[in-house]
C-alpha cells in the first residue's frame, strides 16, 4: 500500500468537515475529517434544516433506519430555527445513554459517508485521545462509512488500535478512561457491543490504518512496542504547529509574551523515529513545497498540514472569520499567541487575533461563564466514590466546589462553545449571549495569502492549496 504523501490535518471542530476532506480526497491525497463535536455539529445542522439535503441523504443509507427516525424526529427543523436556540443534547458521562451513543456513531457515520461519496479517494477521521469518552462511537460510525485512516492526537492512545480490531471483527470492545484519583480496583471504560446496536449480518466493517500523532521519541517509541494493536504510523507534529500544542518538557518557562518555550529537549530525532520502522509524517509549518521536500529527503512519507487548509472555500470556517484571517495574511499581520492558559486541557493551544473573539480580554471577560456541551470535562473520583466531571473553564465556584484548583480556571477558555461558533453554530442564551468564537492557527500562518490565485483575490480553494504543495516537484 502506498500511503498518501499529503496529509489534510484533522481540524475540529468541524473546521475540516466533509466538503474539505472530499476534495482533498479526490485530488489523491487524504482527507481527514474532525470528529470533535460531531453530534452537536449534526443536531444543529439538522436543526438549521439541512439545506440541500445532504446530511439526510448519508442517514438514509446509516445500517438502523429506526434510530435516524428518532433522530430526525428530535432534532430535524424543516426550514431551520432561523436562530441560534439549538436544543442542546446530553453531555457524555461514564453512563451515557444509548441514544448519545448512536447519535455519535450517527454523526461520524454522515461525515465520512459524505466525504467519500461518489469517488474512490481515501479518507481518515481525526479524534483526540483527550476527550476520550465518544471515541469508541466515533470510530464505530465511521467505520460502517468505511473509513480509510483513523488518526488520534493530543495524548496516548494505547488502545485504539486494539478498539479498531475488534470493532472490525464485529466483536465488543472497551476503552478505558481515565479518572484523576481512581485507585488500582476502579476500571472506568466506555464499551460497544456492535449486536446490541446493529443486525450483524447486515454491517460491513473493514480495518482502518491508524496513524498516532505524536511529538517526541519516546511516545512514538511507547506505542511502536506497547500499543495494543497495530500502528500503522505516526505524524510528527512539531510546536509550531496549529491547534494543540503538546507541553515543552521543561515546565514553567515562558517567553516575553507569556508563550511557553521550547527548547532542545522537545526536540523530536527523526533518524529514531525512521528507525523504528513505520511510515511518518512530519507536521507544523511543513505547508510548503520546499518543506514538503524536506520531509521526503528525511525519508518522510510527506507532510501533514492544517494552516494552509483552514480558510479554503471548503473549510468549516464562517465566511466573516476566512475573510478577516486572510486580510490579516495579506498585510502579515496575523499575530499568532501560543496561549498556556486558554485551553482546559492545560495543554498549549495557538490562538490567532481576531477583533471580536475570544481573543481579545475584552470579549473574554464578557462571557457568562457555563459548561454546556462538555466535551473537556475532566473525570475525578470524589470522596464517596462516585465519579464526578468538572472543567476549569465552567464558573469558578462550581469548578472550586468539586475540588478544581481556581488558579486553573484564570483566563482559561470555553473551547467547546468557542470552536463551534467558529463554524458559525454558536450557542445562543435566554440572556441574549451569543457565544463568539476563537480561531487557532499555525505559526506559519501569515504564509496563507500565498494560496490566493493574486492578491485582488479574497478566497482560494483546498485544490490551490494542493497546487502550491506540489509546485516543486512540477
Ligand atoms: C484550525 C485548526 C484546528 C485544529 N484542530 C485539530 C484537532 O482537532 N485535532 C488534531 O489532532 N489536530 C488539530 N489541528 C492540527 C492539525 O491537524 C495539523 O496537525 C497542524 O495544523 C499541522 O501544522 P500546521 O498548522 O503548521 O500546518 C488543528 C489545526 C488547525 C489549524
Amino acid at each position: 500500500m502506498k500511503h498518501p504523501m499529503i496529509i489534510q490535518g484533522g481540524m475540529g471542530a468541524g473546521v475540516s468537515n466533509w466538503h474539505l476532506a472530499k476534495e482533498v480526497s479526490k485530488n489523491g491525497f487524504l482527507g481527514v475529517v474532525s470528529c470533535t463535536a460531531q453530534d452537536n455539529i449534526l443536531v444543529r445542522r439538522l436543526q438549521e434544516g439541512d439545506p440541500g439535503g445532504d446530511v439526510r441523504r448519508a442517514m438514509a443509507a446509516f445500517p438502523d433506519q429506526s434510530f435516524v427516525h428518532e433522530a430526525l424526529k428530535k432534532y430535524f427543523v424543516e426550514d431551520g430555527i432561523g436562530d441560534c436556540r439549538y436544543k442542546q443534547i446530553p453531555m457524555f458521562i461514564l453512563n451515557a445513554p444509548n441514544e448519545l451513543k448512536k447519535l455519535n456513531i450517527l454523526a461520524s457515520y454522515v461525515e465520512v459517508f459524505l466525504a467519500k461519496e461518489g469517488h474512490s479517494g481515501v479518507v481518515g477521521i481525526n479524534v483526540l485521545e483527550k476527550i476520550q469518552m465518544p471515541n469508541i462511537y466515533l470510530i464505530y460510525g465511521a467505520m460502517l462509512a468505511g473509513v480509510d485512516y483513523v488518526i488520534v492526537g493530543a495524548g496516548i492512545p494505547r488502545e485504539i488500535p486494539g478498539v479498531i480490531e475488534k470493532l472490525a471483527n464485529k466483536e465488543k470492545s472497551s476503552l478505558h478512561i481515565n479518572v484523576e484519583g481512581a485507585g488500582k480496583e476502579d476500571d472506568y471504560k466506555m464499551e460497544l457491543d456492535p449486536s446490541e446496536f446493529f443486525q450483524l449480518s447486515e454491517i460491513k466493517t473493514a480495518k482502518p490504518y491508524f496513524l498516532a500523532i505524536v511529538s517526541s521519541n519516546t511516545l512514538a517509541m511507547t506505542l511502536a512496542k506497547k500499543a495494543l494493536g497495530r500502528v500503522d504510523g505516526f505524524i510528527v507534529e512539531y510546536p509550531s504547529a496549529g491547534g494543540h500544542n503538546a507541553p515543552p518538557r521543561q515546565r514553567g518557562a515562558f517567553n516575553e509574551a507569556g508563550e511557553p518555550i521550547y527548547g532542545n529537549k522537545d526536540l523530536v530525532d527523526l533518524k529514531k523515529i525512521k528507525a523504528l520502522g513505520f511510515p511518518f509524517w512530519l507536521a507544523g509549518s511543513y505547508g510548503n513545497p520546499e518543506k514538503l521536500k524536506e520531509a521526503l529527503d528525511n525519508g518522510a512519507e510527506g507532510i501533514q498540514t492544517g494552516t494552509a487548509f483552514a480558510f479554503c472555500q471548503e473549510s468549516g470556517f464562517t465566511e466573516d472569520l476566512k475573510r478577516k484571517a486572510i486580510e490579516l495574511s495579506k498585510k502579515l499581520t496575523g499575530n499568532v499567541f501560543t496561549d498556556p492558559k486558554a485551553s482546559p486541557t492545560g495543554f498549549p493551544f495557538k490562538v490567532l487575533d481576531i477583533k471580536g473573539t475570544l481573543s481579545e480580554f475584552s470579549e473574554y471577560i464578557k462571557r457568562p461563564r457555563s459548561c454546556n456541551l462538555g466535551y473537556l470535562r475532566q473525570l475525578f473520583k470524589k470522596e464517596n466514590g462516585t465519579v464526578g466531571y468538572r472543567c476549569p473553564a465552567e464558573p469558578v465556584d462550581a469548578f472550586v466546589a468539586k475540588g478544581g484548583h481556581e488558579e486553573k480556571t484564570e483566563k482559561c477558555k470555553c473551547l467547546c462553545n468557542a470552536l463551534i461558533a467558529n463554524i458559525g453554530m454558536p450557542t445562543k442564551y435566554e440572556s441574549g449571549y451569543i457565544e463568539k468564537p476563537l480561531v487557532t492557527v499555525g505559526d506559519c500562518f501569515n504564509k496563507i495569502s500565498e494560496f490566493l490565485k493574486s492578491q485582488d483575490n479574497q478566497s482560494y480553494f483546498a485544490a490551490d492549496v494542493l497546487d502550491y504543495l506540489l509546485a516543486y516537484s512540477k
